[in-house]
């Protein structure tokens, strides 16, 4: 990750309403050029895009060659005509930050419909899989089966808002998933809001490059035990969030990056 990834995350992204923030924003970015440097190929994925913050990050990272499927109802937003803005708004934020979208790759409509090849057909297996669309557990257990049926073996799925009190059925539904799949899947990777989850084959690859990357250190790291797998939790230390917040509301977004070094 270089300085210009994190001067992206910490200003640039931040002006796209949504809800990926800088630590989660590091993990992707961590995670997505240590797949490019090992040639761990693949296309990207999102259920859930909103405006587009966590779709122009992996866009950002990925680089504008790699095909990345976008998964939305975009039903909401309406305009003075009632009619929903969602879809505009999200291909205006890219026009805005000079990103692009491949919109052969947008597939409107509801993702517990789709099928793996509705996936496959279009942009062949996928190495990194963001779920954050529905967050009912019926939509969480269509999701992770889609997208366990389009990862590539070194695939990576990240689930959002998995322990957030607001969305309990997330975390019934990753658990559900977890313990369902417990000899393939497990869990490397934890933060506030999102976890992260490989084939058990690349858990030890997955878990080292999290440990030891140098863009996640400021970090505070424990390793825990989640439905048998190690994995470790990432701890946004108060210390740097506070300075993070008092930066960015003190108009100092700029350099809101150096609470993170
Ligand atoms: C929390 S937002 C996603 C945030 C986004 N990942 C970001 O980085 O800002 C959830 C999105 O999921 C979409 N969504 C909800 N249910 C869905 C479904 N069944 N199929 C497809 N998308 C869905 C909503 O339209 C909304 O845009």
């Amino acid at each position: 990750m270089d300085g210009q990834d994190r001067k992206f995350i910490f200003g640039t992204l931040q002006s796209i309403e949504g809800y990926i923030d800088p630590p989660d924003a590091l993990v992707f970015s961590t995670l997505l050029h240590a797949q490019t440097r090992r040639d761990l190929a693949g296309a990207l994925a999102e259920i859930g895009v909103y405006y587009g913050r966590s779709y122009y990050l992996m866009r950002k990272i990925a680089g504008s060659e790699c095909p990345i499927l976008a998964i939305d109802l975009f039903d909401q937003d309406a305009g003075t005509d009632g009619l929903p803005q969602q879809y505009q708004r999200f291909v205006e934020n890219g026009r805005r930050l000079g990103l692009s979208v491949e919109e052969s790759l947008v597939i409107k409509g509801d993702s517990t419909q789709l099928r793996a090849s509705d996936i496959t057909d279009r942009v062949g297996e996928v190495r990194f899989f963001s779920i954050d669309g529905g967050h009912r557990l019926h939509h969480v257990a269509a999701d992770s089966a889609l997208a366990m049926a389009t990862i590539a073996d070194h695939g990576v799925i990240v689930f959002d808002d998995t322990f957030n009190p607001a969305w309990p059925e997330v975390t019934v539904g990753v658990a559900d998933f977890l313990r369902t799949h417990q000899d393939r899947f497990s869990c490397f990777c934890m933060t506030k809001y999102k976890t992260y989850v490989c084939r058990t084959a690349y858990h030890a690859l997955y878990h080292d490059i999290i440990a030891s990357s140098a863009g996640l250190s400021a970090f505070e790291q424990t390793d825990t035990d989640f439905l048998g797998s190690r994995v470790i939790r990432l701890h946004n230390p108060i210390g740097r969030r506070m300075l993070y917040e008092l930066m960015c509301r003190s108009g100092m977004r700029a350099f809101s990056e150096r609470a993170y070094r």
